[in-house]
């Protein structure tokens, strides 16, 4: 494969980092045997910047994600978040830092939410756990929550099993922006989504974004995903980052030989 100078995308950002990892190692065990997820993995993500996370099934992009957000401590490497390192910390002060900083948007809202609450509570949540506010004002920010996301106020006493994927979805983002958080993580967020309905939903996000500085890190194997919501890529190849930059120069001139193959996939994206 061909070498190619991953310090050359770090240039390209330029404010303060919200995300730094340096030199993650991350191992899972199972049967004896010891399988590599991320070999020696850097990534830093500045404030309001719109990473995307790229790489066939199997790469390390979840396990990355998980291990940013504190979830998966590395067996070598460090994670910091506004500067500070989160596997030095005792995991309920990370947590907790994190719960009110950094939110996750899961795959499929189907199996992330549960179906027995209601469009309320669910969203409320996080405000709860927080202790953000008092009552009445949980209930007017989750109210305004709804809004952002175009979802009619009627649906707050709805149970979540009776929405639509896309509703759901909307949901899930009105969660997340719950706690105004720096950052939001968001796995394959459309992929379990109709594709008129994919590309509201990554309309949304954009708004979302435009209207105040939140940054985003963008997790999926459809580069068409990444290229609109994202200013950087990282491309992931067997537990490493191969090629990483802005995503325009990533996607009009890939350097990285599986770059190229992973674009080569996507017809409609050939030049
Ligand atoms: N909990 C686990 N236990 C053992 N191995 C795991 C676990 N989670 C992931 N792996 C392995 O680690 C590697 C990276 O997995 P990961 O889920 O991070 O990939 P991914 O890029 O997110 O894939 P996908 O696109 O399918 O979601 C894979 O080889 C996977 O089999
Ligand atoms: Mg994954």
């Amino acid at each position: 494969m061909t070498a190619v100078d991953l310090t050359h995308g770090l240039d390209e950002q330029a404010d303060a980092p919200i995300f730094e990892a340096r030199d993650l190692v991350v191992d899972y065990h199972s049967r004896g045997q010891v399988n590599r997820a991320l070999n020696h993995v850097s990534l830093s993500i500045a404030e309001g910047e719109a990473v995307g996370l790229i790489g066939e099934s199997g790469s390390g992009k979840t396990t990355l994600a998980r291990t940013l957000l504190g979830l998966i401590r590395p067996v070598h490497g460090q994670v910091t978040f506004r500067g500070q390192d989160l596997y030095a910390m005792k995991s309920i002060p990370r947590y907790r830092m994190l719960g009110r900083d950094a939110s996750l948007v899961f795959q499929d809202p189907r199996s992330s939410l549960n179906p027995r609450l209601t469009v309320g509570a669910v969203v409320r949540d996080p405000l709860t756990v927080q202790r953000i506010g008092t009552r009445a004002e949980r209930t007017d920010r989750v109210a305004a929550l709804l809004e952002s996301v175009g979802l009619p106020a009627q649906l707050v006493s709805r149970p979540v099993r009776a929405l639509s994927g896309g509703q759901l979805q909307r949901v899930a983002l009105a969660r997340a922006l719950a706690v105004e958080p720096g950052i939001i993580v968001a796995d394959e967020p459309t992929s379990a989504l109709d594709v008129s309905v994919q590309a509201q939903i990554l309309n949304l996000i954009q708004q979302v974004r435009a209207s105040r500085r939140l940054a985003l890190l963008v997790v999926s194997h459809d580069i068409r995903v990444i290229r609109y919501l994202t200013d950087r890529t990282a491309v992931m190849y067997n537990g490493e980052i191969v090629e990483l930059g802005s995503t325009a120069r990533i996607h009009d001139d890939p350097q990285h030989e599986y770059t190229r193959t992973l674009l080569a996939s996507v017809p409609s994206l050939k030049r």
